[in-house]
């Protein structure tokens, strides 16, 4: 069967940053500690304000087409990723296809285009769609564009404001891709759960302890299915295991449930069961909450022993990086995940052609999804060009006086005028709106 895939991934990290432990939590009167280890991140990425989803999708779509020589012609689809529309009806792919034909001679109007909403899954969601399309045999030879774009705002003062973030991620979906190939086996953990939700409102009312909880259960649901046609998974079938990242301090807790699931039964347990004993059996106990009490012993056990720690080292670290230093993208957080260990890996010349991800991504509301990716030939070269580095050095370090402007500048129901922070060059740019209350973009030299 011809493999289906990411064939080209690219980033477009919001222009802006804002130094959670310098600037953020001296005015919070918190611990920087709190946000840097305990969240787990650094700096969280803003969008300067002549950026929005629009000019962060269309701009890392158009490095990866120009990175890939790509015409309008090649792509049959678009598809977009976001929880942070601005509109109910016209969908941001049009948006994004608009300016891009402002740059390239031929049009798009031969592609499908469209817009998918389930929280952060969304945009694992496009891919599935993308592949379905290839693999349904539709595709005229043609690639897809996925395109995952949030600006990750939180209410001010909201728990959540200190894991925002802004930025896109596109990623080119094709036949015998150079990045990964995607695995027809998918699991899913889906329930009708009020953690996360923006009922017709900019920002998110959350309720975050809950969603800790959610994404936990839904995971684990999603991996159970996953097992169900693929088999067992073992921590050496994978050589990351890249999660749905709103903050590196959750995918710390999803990684060691996971670590319990995926050793019990294994000869992990067994080298284990001296220091700590074997994984506690619901059977073994009289009531549940005994048996919870006894998985919680065990996992703090877990968490302090050698095994465990290299497997996270190795296994897991490597995925969160990026994350740690722009905070949430939403739909973008599990490609930035990948994106991120593929990096690590380069950086450390480890050769990942034929090696095998787990993939985890996550959507409140609530679903969870967990499939397999091989590693492709071609990766190293695919994410040695990327200027990630270049992207988040050049991010103007934000005072907490201007932060709060630039909050207000991107609040739907504010009307405050701004200076930009920094100058746009070759790239796409928000001017203002039109007759139609519609947004308009142009693209600046
Ligand atoms: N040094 C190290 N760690 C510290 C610390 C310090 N000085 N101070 C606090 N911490 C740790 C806490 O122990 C906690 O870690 P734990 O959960 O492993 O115990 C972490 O930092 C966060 O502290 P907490 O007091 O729980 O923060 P909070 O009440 O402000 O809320 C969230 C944190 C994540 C719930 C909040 O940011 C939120 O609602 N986020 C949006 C929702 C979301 O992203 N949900 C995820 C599912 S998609």
């Amino acid at each position: 069967m011809t493999a289906v895939g990411i064939d080209a991934i690219e980033l477009w990290s919001g222009k802006l940053r804002l130094d959670l432990a310098e600037t953020f939590a001296p005015v919070k009167g918190e611990d920087p500690g709190k946000y840097t280890k305990g969240i787990g991140i650094e700096y969280s990425s803003l969008p300067d304000v002549y950026e929005d989803i629009v000019t962060m999708g269309a701009n890392a779509a158009k490095q990866l087409m120009d990175r890939k020589g790509l015409t309008p012609e090649d792509i049959g689809r678009i598809d977009v990723a976001t929880e942070s529309a601005f509109d109910n009806s016209k969908p941001v792919s049009t948006y994004i296809a608009g300016c891009l034909e402002q740059v390239y001679d031929g049009d798009f109007h031969h592609a499908n285009k469209g817009e998918r909403k389930f929280a952060c899954l969304s945009g694992t969601q496009c891919l599935d769609d993308a592949y379905n399309w290839i693999r349904a045999g539709r595709n005229r030879g043609r690639a897809a564009l996925v395109i995952a774009t949030d600006t990750a705002l939180y209410e001010r003062g909201d728990p959540g404001e200190a894991t925002q973030g802004a930025g896109a991620v596109a990623m080119l979906i094709d036949e015998e891709p150079d990045i990964v190939a995607l695995s027809t086996e998918q699991g899913y953990g889906s329930a009708d759960e009020t953690d996360f939700l923006k009922p017709n409102q900019q920002f998110p009312s959350v309720d975050g302890k809950r969603s800790i909880q959610v994404y936990l259960a839904r995971m684990r649901e999603a991996l159970e299915d996953y097992e169900s046609v693929a088999g067992d998974t073992h921590p050496e079938d994978f050589v990351y295991f890249p999660f749905h990242t709103p903050y590196p301090g959750m995918v710390r807790k999803a990684a060691l449930l996971g670590y319990r699931h995926i050793t019990r039964d294994t000869e992990i347990e067994d080298a284990l069961a001296d220091d700590i004993g074997m994984q506690p059996r619901e059977e073994n106990y009289e009531t549940r909450e005994d048996y919870e009490e006894a998985i919680r012993a065990y996992m703090d056990e877990l968490k302090g022993t050698r095994q465990y720690q290299e497997w996270y080292e190795q296994a897991i670290e490597p995925t969160i990086q990026v994350s740690g230093q722009v905070g949430n993208w939403y739909t973008a957080s599990v490609h930035l995940a990948r994106l991120s260990a593929l990096r690590a890996a380069a950086s450390e010349d480890v050769d990942l052609a034929g090696e095998k991800m787990l993939v985890g991504s996550y959507g409140s509301g609530a679903q969870a999804e967990i499939h397999a990716e091989t590693v492709r030939d071609g990766w190293r070269e695919g994410v040695e060009g990327l200027d990630v580095d270049a992207q988040l050095a050049d991010r103007y370090d934000l005072s907490f006086e201007e932060y709060e402007l630039v909050h207000d500048v991107h609040n739907h129901q504010k009307e405050v005028e701004v200076e930009e922070f920094t100058q746009p060059e070759g790239e796409f740019v928000f001017t203002g709106w039109g007759r139609m209350n519609e947004r308009r973009y142009e693209y600046v030299e």
